[in-house]
Order: structure tokens, then sequence, then C-alpha cells
């Protein structure tokens, strides 16, 4: 019997890598599917796409075509994700090679659409919150776990609330189940995911126990076997005290934390509706410090924002050096549809944000550049995850719990463990270090 092949492809961000991992199971336990990497053997293709910024958007038509170009002529085209939520059937009309379009909001609808011909599922009040997905079989020493879908924020450059819908929990006890039974497979890290995980336990869909976030963390970490947790996104408005200590006493949480900045000046803050000022960011960053000295921060910042004057980008890179974030993800702003935002003025030239963009990274490069330096002779708990081998060299490699990928030479290190490392050289942004323990 000939078996079938998936190809996937996945843009975006962890949530879509998330969403894929349920894609490839279902279709996996439900259908008999196998993966392939060669897109021109796959009797089914799904592009799993993002829509945060223009440009990857309107790549989405080109691939569909080279795509079509090397595809068995009877294997189907279906694009899924955030592009899809919000194009709908503007896809099909504008490339009828495809077969059906599958909404961010709508993943679990995979094995109905597969048999239709040109469905669109898109409805972003769809709610999977308590869907049992297929679990993916390849036991891996980490794991990726959603906490909720949707988004409840109106951030005013954001489509994301206009893809994937109102915020909801995913009940704690499924949650307490699923990483209960990864760790029985091996797993030792947990990565949690939602758009706004630290707003966990607002709103469920059943009758659900009071809870937030702060008690969802304690009681992951009393599952045996889970060695590490690590969440993304937070939003710095709903990081209480109560959360930061718990961040900072409890061994099981990583000491590295991603707090979305977007801008650094108060005006700008409002007119994209972020909640928070300057200062109670500056705040809460303190706060964290003062209780976590090595902690790792990494941040996203858009440049460029339509009401960003000169001195508001100057607000911007003084929170930069303030802070002096580990790691950094910017962006120049991309006006997206069904956002506030888009129909601002915008006077800013695209030089101008570029040259924005190009100061604050050149800005942040110096920064990364005087941390490394820092980091020599500094110890790390490290998590390993692989073995490389590039003839003469061999080396052990994994993430130290602030983040960092660090190499220890010459080592085969059992894969899962968890050793102390203490730091003797960087290189080009690197690390690498020695076993101690
Ligand atoms: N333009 C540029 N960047 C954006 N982001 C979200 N929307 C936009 C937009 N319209 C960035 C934000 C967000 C990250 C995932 O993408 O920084 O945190
Ligand atoms: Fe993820 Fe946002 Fe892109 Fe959707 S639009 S894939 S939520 S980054």
């Amino acid at each position: 019997m000939n078996t079938k092949k998936l190809y996937i492809e996945t843009m975006g961000c962890a949530m879509n890598n998330r969403d894929s991992d349920h894609l490839i199971a279902e279709l996996r336990e439900k259908e008999g599917y196998v993966l392939t990497d060669q897109a021109q053997e796959a009797d089914l293709i799904l592009i799993n796409t993002c829509s945060v910024r223009e440009k990857p958007e309107r790549k989405l038509f080109s691939e569909i075509g080279q795509f079509n170009a090397i595809k068995k002529p009877h294997a189907k085209i279906g694009v899924c994700g955030c592009t899809a939520s919000h194009l709908g059937e503007e896809i099909i009309k504008k490339a009828p090679s495809v077969s059906f379009v599958l909404g961010a909001r709508n993943i679990s609808k995979i094995t109905q659409v597969i048999h239709q011909d040109k469905a669109v599922e898109v409805d972003t009040n769809f709610d999977d919150s308590t869907y049992m997905f297929s679990k993916n079989t390849n036991p891996d020493i980490k794991a990726l776990l959603n906490i909720s879908i949707g988004c409840d924020k109106k951030c005013t450059y954001c489509i994301v609330p206009h893809t994937r819908g109102k915020e909801i929990s995913i009940p704690t006890q499924m949650l307490l189940d699923e990483a209960q039974k990864l760790a029985q497979n091996g797993v030792k890290e947990l990565l949690l995911l939602g758009q706004n995980v630290n707003h966990y336990g607002t709103r469920f869909s059943n009758p659900h126990k009071p809870t937030n976030f702060t008690q969802l963390l304690r009681e992951l970490s009393q599952i045996e076997g889970i060695e590490r947790i690590r969440f993304t996104s937070p939003h710095p408005l709903h990081m209480d005290d109560e959360f930061l200590e718990e961040f900072a006493s409890n061994p099981k949480i990583c000491k590295s934390i991603h707090i979305p900045l977007q801008s650094g000046s108060t005006k700008v803050l409002r007119e994209m509706k972020r909640g928070y000022t300057q200062e109670w960011y500056l705040d809460r960053v303190q706060k964290l410090k003062s209780l976590v000295p090595h902690v790792g921060i990494s941040t996203d910042i858009i440049v460029a924002f339509p009401t960003e004057t000169e001195e508001d980008f100057e607000e911007t890179m003084k929170v930069l050096n303030l802070v002096q974030f580990d790691t950094l993800y910017s962006f120049i702003y991309s006006p997206r549809p069904h956002t506030e935002a888009q129909n601002l003025h915008n006077p800013i030239s695209k030089e101008e944000a570029s040259k924005r963009l190009a100061t604050l990274q050149a800005r942040h490069k110096e920064i990364l550049a005087q941390k490394a330096k820092q980091e020599i002779g500094s110890i790390h708990s490290v998590l390993i995850e692989n073995h490389r081998d590039q003839s003469p060299y061999i080396w052990s490699e994994g993430r130290s719990d602030t983040n960092r990928l660090i190499k220890i030479p010459d080592q085969v290190l059992p894969l899962g463990s968890i050793v102390s490392i203490k730091v003797t050289h960087h290189e080009g942004g690197s690390l690498s270090g020695e076993l101690l323990s």
C-alpha cells in the first residue's frame, strides 16, 4: 500500500509551530499520513501562514505558484494559519490551485477539510480549547504546550486578535494531564504558549475553578520529570509582584523571559494601546533584576510607528540602554488590515524607518558584545539537547536556563541531562564552556 505523504511549511511564531505539530499529529493518526521534506513527492502540501507583517503574506501567492508547479498531479494544496483566517476565500479566488483554506482558529478541522473541495473554514469564534488533538509520537526533550488560544488585547498595530479570535484558556486539568504524559515520554522542558500567557484563567469555555498564570505555573511545576518550564509571551501589563516572585523563587522556571516592549515612548505606547508606560516597564524590569540578577530578557520592538517622532525613538533607545536586553527582535512598523493604526497618516519615510532600525540594531550589537565579555567565568545550568560531530571536532550543546546556547567541546554528555557549565569562551555571539559537575 502506498503511504500518503504530507509536506508542511510553517511560517511565523511558536504558536504556529505548535499548530503545525497538531496538524501533523491529526493527519498521521486519523488519516495515515507520514511527513516528507520533499514537496514534489507529497500528496498533501500545507502552508501554515503568518500575517503579522506584510512581507510574508505577499510571499504566500508566489509560494503557492511554486508548489503548484512541482506537485504531483493529484496532490492537494491547503493554506492554513493567520493569513488563511483573514483572507479566507480570497485565497482560492486568487489561487485556484488551493484546495482548502483553514484559519488559525480552526486547526482541529483539518481531517474534515482535506476531504472537501474548496472548503473555507475561518470562523474566529470557533472554540477548540477543549479539543483533544492526537499526540505527536516523536518524543523529544522539549515540548510546546498551548495554554490559551486567541487574544483579547487591542494593540492598534496588530492583526492577531482578528486572525486568532478572542482569548480562551485551556482547562488546567487538561494541561496537567498532558504535561504528565509528556513527562512520562521523557520530556524535560515545557514551553507554555499563548498570545498573552500571563492573562491565563480569564475566560474558559466551561465552568472552571478561579485561577491565574502564577497558579498554573505552581501546579505544572509539581509534575515529576518536568525539570524546566518556559513560557511565551507574557504581557508587561500583567506582570504583578506575585508573578515576578513566583518566577524568581520557583526553581523549575527558567530564568529567561520575553517582555515585549514595542516602544519606549509612553506617548507611542498609549497610541499603540499597550496599557503601560515607560515607567511601568522599567519598574517591572528593575524588580525582576533585583529578584533574579542573572535573568535573561528578550524583547520585541517596533520602530517607525506612524506617530513616532525622533524624540519618541530616543525614548526607545533609552530603554534599550537601561535594560540591556539579551535578545532583540526588531521590526519596522507594517500597516495591517483590520487594525486601528492602518488608517493613521504615516509621515515617516522608508529611509528614515530603516535608519531607525539600523541604529537600534547597531546599538544592541554593542550591548551584546559587552555582555558576552561579562559571561566569561559565569556558571550556568544547561539542558543537553544535541551532540555534534564535525570531525575532528565533537561537542555537546544545550541551552542555559537564561536561554543562551552553550557548547561543551570534546564531550558526549547524556541527552536530557542538566549539567553545570562554566563559560570559558565566546566567539561570534556563541558561548562555550567546561563541565563542572
Ligand atoms: N508591524 C511590525 N511589527 C509588528 N508586530 C506585530 N504587528 C506588527 C506590525 N503591524 C511585531 C510585534 C510583536 C511581534 C510578534 O511582531 O513586535 O510582538
Ligand atoms: Fe503567530 Fe501572529 Fe504570525 Fe499568527 S500573525 S503566526 S499569531 S506571529
